[in-house]
């Protein structure tokens, strides 16, 4: 059953959300609609599709899509329909569809572009006013999308802002991921790591930038490693692994003097020199090649900006210290698929790519020490919040202490500042307001 405005209205207020948030299905479905339906989506890179017919499949909310690459090198975001009868173009997450598409059920045939060119013993229709010219049988596209450096987005809402406009000042850490690139460009390296979340998708997203949670959640890893790295030599190779994980054990105090920067449209991110990040270091050579490409001065401005994660809400987090990307893909109220990618820097060494897989495997996979712990979290609080005894969840943490700068708030990164501003957005998108 749907919700009335007046009914979702009431789901969220300035401190506190309810339970049906998470766990309604009517509310799932609406957001799908009225979220994932109107802001601007992350389809892929366009690194994903090189070559001619290289396609690459999602989903935006319920509705399949394709993203594909045509002869001539323009990206096409299609919906992913048959115009005869419905059946899906493609079928697999990727691959090359050769020069167009041809259904798997009676053989219509497509241009790379969605357009349609045959249609099987096509005599059968003369005369009964079907016309294979007519764009309504063509893959149609979709409403919007536009590229940001590589970065593909699409909107299934004809009128919706500029990509530019939407992104907003957050736009600066997209910025910041491919300018440390010397060539200012970046690729996706490699498969992808997706992995299974037994969740509401807004828990992984309200996870991201929350600073209460890994001097907690993630102790008991930190203390393993922080044991398993005394027992290194100060040259072992495995020092890599030694600077990644022990900041997750960072202390409140360390947290709270990283600031959270939150937008419109509900994107947000944090930025400090106490970030998880901070203290890497430099590999020799990949300096060389900055200040190479970039002077000092701005190469330096490029390396200092520390900031850990940033969401373009709802659906694409990124990380541009380490240069991986979580991509968030909705399945039901209680269900959603995380999909980490890695980046390469062009023009920089190995070692770059290197510590950004290693980070990947490390943190981020399911294979990982680390994020499984925030999936337990995440799992019992799904569960937790079947119980009517308590019908709301909070986020009061330093709330009416923001700090207007520009286009955006400042708060503490321990602050319940970036729950707050996503639900923000979300009430403005499911109000339709935006
Ligand atoms: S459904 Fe595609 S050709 Fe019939
Ligand atoms: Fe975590």
């Amino acid at each position: 059953m749907s919700l009335s405005n007046p009914e979702l209205s009431a789901l969220v207020e300035p401190r506190r959300v309810h339970r049906r948030v998470y766990t309604d299905p009517a509310v799932f479905d609406l957001e799908m609609e009225r979220i994932w339906g109107k802001a601007w989506i992350y389809v892929g890179h366009e690194s994903q599709i090189p070559g001619p017919g290289d396609y690459i499949t999602l989903q935006i909310g319920k509705i399949p899509i394709v993203m594909v690459r045509d002869r001539s090198g323009g990206v096409h975001v299609l919906y992913n329909r048959c115009g005869h009868k419905g059946a899906k173009l493609v079928d697999n997450s990727c691959g090359n569809t050769g020069g167009g598409f041809v259904c798997c059920y009676h053989g219509w045939s497509y241009k790379l572009d969605g357009r349609l060119v045959g249609v099987p013993h096509l005599k059968g229709y003369e005369n009964t006013g079907f016309d294979k010219n007519d764009p309504q049988y063509s893959m149609q596209k979709l409403e919007k999308h536009q590229s940001y450096r590589g970065f593909v987005f699409a909107s299934r809402d004809r009128h919706a802002p500029e990509l530019t406009t939407w992104l907003g000042g957050a736009r600066t850490v997209l910025d910041n991921l491919c300018d440390r690139s010397p060539e200012g460009e970046v690729e996706v390296a490699g498969g992808v790591i997706r992995y299974d979340h037994q969740c509401n998708w807004k828990m992984f997203n309200e996870n991201l930038n929350d600073a209460m949670h890994p001097m907690v959640v993630h102790r008991s890893v930190v203390d393993a490693a922080n044991e398993y790295i005394r027992t290194l030599p100060e040259d072992s190779p495995s020092r890599a692994e030694a600077e990644i994980i022990p900041p997750f054990g960072s202390s409140y105090k360390t947290f709270s003097e990283v600031d959270i920067l939150a937008f419109p449209y509900g994107h947000h991110y944090n930025r400090g020199q106490n970030t998880i990040h901070a203290k890497y270091s430099v590999d020799p050579d990949y300096e060389t090649v900055m200040l190479e490409a970039y002077g000092p001065e701005r190469t330096r401005e490029i390396l200092t900006f520390n900031s850990h994660n940033t969401l373009y809400y709802p659906s694409l987090t990124i990380k541009s210290s380490i240069q991986n990307i979580r991509v968030v893909r909705p399945v039901a109220a209680d269900h959603c698929i995380i999909e980490t990618w890695s980046f390469r820097l062009k023009g920089a060494p190995d070692s770059l790519l290197q510590r950004t897989i290693l980070y990947s495997r490390l943190i981020n996979s399911s294979g990982s020490m680390v994020g499984p712990d925030d999936l337990v979290a995440y799992r019992r609080m799904q569960e937790g919040l079947e119980s009517n005894a308590n019908q709301w969840v909070e986020m009061h943490r330093d709330y009416g202490r923001d700090e207007t700068v520009g286009d955006h708030l400042v708060n503490r990164c321990t602050s319940d500042l970036d729950i707050r501003t996503q639900y923000r957005a979300w009430r403005r998108y499911m109000l339709g307001e935006t």
